[in-house]
This record gives C-alpha cells, structure tokens and sequence, in this order.
C-alpha cells in the first residue's frame, strides 16, 4: 500500500488571509492547491445567472449538479481564472454579492453534496492545501495537517476593505464589517457543515501578524 496523499486543511472565517495563506503555502510546498470557496461562489453565480431563487433547494441542487467549474491557471501558477460553464467569471466571482450568494446556497446539503466528488478529486500527489470552511472536519477528515485561522471582525474589515479600494471597488468599512459579521454568524450556524475548527486544529490568530507571519506558522504546522 502506498502512503495516502499529505493534506493540509486552512478553515476560517472570511477574511481571515486563507486565501492568500493558503495559495503562498501550496506554492512553497510544491503542493496543489483547492479554493473550495471558489466552488460554492460558482455555483451561486450560475445559480443567479439562471434566475433562479437562492432559496429553492431543489432548484439550486440541480443548478450544482450541472454546473461545470474549471479552474485554469497560468503556466508559473499565477492568476487562476476560473471557467463557469465555459465562461470566465473569477472576476464576478470576488465581488461581496458573490460572496453573500456563496453563503446562501452553501446551507443547502444536496448542494454541498454536489460538490463533495470535485474537491477530492483535488488529492493529488506531491499534496494538497485545502482552503474552506469544512475542509478538516468534513471533506478531508483525514488529513494530517489541520490549522484553523481567525481574525477580529474589525481587521478582516480592513483587509478586506483595502482589497477592495485597490481594485476600484465603492464600498465603506462599516457596511463591509456588517457583511462579514452576518457572513461569519449564517456560516457557523447552519446545521450543515457549520465553520468550526476540526477538535486536532492548529488556531492560528492572525490579528496584527504580517503574511509572512502567518505563512511562516502554518508551514511549521507540516514541516516542524
Ligand atoms: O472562502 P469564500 O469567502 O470564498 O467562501 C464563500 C462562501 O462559501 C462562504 O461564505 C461560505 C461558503 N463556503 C462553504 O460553505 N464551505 C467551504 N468549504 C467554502 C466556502
């Protein structure tokens, strides 16, 4: 028997740096790379793109069932676009309204369900860094690295409202920190899949901490 492919799992709240962490993490590794949040905010962009009401559970199941999602990144590994059914959509897929969609629908079990296959297909050797809510308690229950990063709603706020300015984006920090609030509040509270740290998870508080802090630590978590 050959050994099962190494996982690290990043689960957090929005805004908490996963998404550049994970990405800088995988790249230092050598190890692929899964944005599982990227799949759920696919599916409520085709689910929104059909007209179709976030809230109709059987609808949306459909719509994830057959929506394709690809992800297609540059030769050096940079700027990953990513296809909706042909089209590419990472553009539309960053913006808040994606986001807010994303959570919607991701409090669908069947839809969540739809989506289980895809992200295991991720597990590929040398290794993986799998970058959601669920990714060490549900979806790779198994893996043997696990850190769960948290930040204060205040400075996800600011990240995130930084991120944004710099692509142009009109938006304020107050609203901005209301969204991520109720995002943070629906996501850990839905009955499926809730975001909560995996019980083995190594809590990684990146409040004040530079990236390369916080790149640091997580490799220490897989190369002690
Ligand atoms: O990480 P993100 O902001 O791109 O995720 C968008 C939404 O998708 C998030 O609010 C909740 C949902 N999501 C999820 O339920 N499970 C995951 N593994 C990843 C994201």
């Amino acid at each position: 028997r050959t050994a099962p492919v190494p996982v690290l799992t990043i689960d957090g709240p929005s805004g908490s740096g996963k998404g550049t962490i994970s990405r800088r993490v995988a790249e230092h590794l050598g190890w692929r790379l899964l944005d599982s949040g990227a799949l759920y905010r696919a599916v409520g962009y085709a689910a929104g793109a059909a007209g179709l009401d976030l809230s109709d559970a059987e609808a949306v199941t459909r719509c994830a069932q057959a929506t394709r999602i690809r992800f297609q990144a540059n030769a050096d590994g940079s700027d990953t676009r990513i296809l909706v059914n042909g089209h590419d959509a990472t553009d539309e897929l960053r913006t808040e309204t994606a986001g807010a969609a994303a959570s919607a629908i991701a409090s669908i079990a069947p839809v969540r369900q739809a989506l289980v296959e895809l992200q295991l297909g991720f597990r590929k050797a040398p290794g993986l860094v799998a970058d959601g809510r669920d990714m060490g308690t549900v979806i790779f229950p198994d893996a043997p690295f696990k850190v769960f990063l948290t930040a204060s709603a205040a400075e996800r706020a600011r990240r995130r409202y930084k991120q944004l300015k710099e692509k142009g984006l009109n938006v304020t920090l107050a609203s901005l920190q209301r969204e991520i609030e109720a995002r943070d509040h629906r996501d850990a509270s839905r009955t499926v899949a809730p975001l909560k740290p995996a019980p083995e998870a190594v809590l990684v508080d990146t409040t004040g901490m530079d990236i390369n802090q916080v790149v640091a630590k997580v490799l220490a978590v897989v190369q002690p």
